[in-house]
């Protein structure tokens, strides 16, 4: 099925993109509110970017890695590879950081200064998933722009 921006990417990979913006926002309120000093509501966002970062994966990109693997590993000098691997690595960290974060956090939920002990860990996590977001933007434009 064709894409939304008539690019001649897929309709996943159309909705992929959209979420890849959304998270991108989703985590920037979400440390607007970490200045604020409003950390359950940083949780929160936090928490909402993470479930859809893992639903993009499960549902778009880990079948999309899946399926064309053989072009992946092959085709290293293509552009849209590279910008592939710089934007799936750290995201699978980004990812994984993630799930650790938010999910000690649910485990006790009325304990946020056990997160704020994890502040660092949050600032990697931050980082990668930027790296990330922006070299999955750029992979978009490669491939279909
Ligand atoms: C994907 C998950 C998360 C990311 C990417 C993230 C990101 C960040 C970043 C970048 C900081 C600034 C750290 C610094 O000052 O150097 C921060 C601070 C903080 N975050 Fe998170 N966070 C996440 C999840 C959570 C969760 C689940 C909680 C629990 C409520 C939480 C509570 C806090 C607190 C309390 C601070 C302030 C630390 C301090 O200034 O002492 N965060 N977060």
């Amino acid at each position: 099925m064709t894409g939304i921006f008539g690019t001649g990417a897929l309709l996943q990979t159309d909705i992929n993109l959209i979420l890849q913006i959304v998270m991108f926002l989703i985590i920037v309120i979400g440390l607007v509110y970490k200045s604020k000093r409003k950390f359950k509501r940083h949780g929160e966002l936090m928490g909402i970017a993470v479930i859809l970062h893992v639903l993009s994966f499960l549902l778009v990109m880990g079948p999309s890695l899946y399926e064309n693997y053989d072009f992946f590993t092959t085709a290293t000098s293509n552009v849209g590879v590279q910008t592939t691997w710089i934007h799936a690595i750290p995201g699978a960290i980004a990812m994984i950081l993630g799930i650790v974060l938010v999910g000690a956090w649910a485990l006790r939920p009325s304990n946020i200064a056990a997160c704020r002990r994890r502040k660092r860990l949050m600032d990697i996590t931050v980082l990668f998933w930027f790296i990330s977001l922006i070299f999955g933007i750029a992979t978009y434009i490669v491939f279909y722009v």
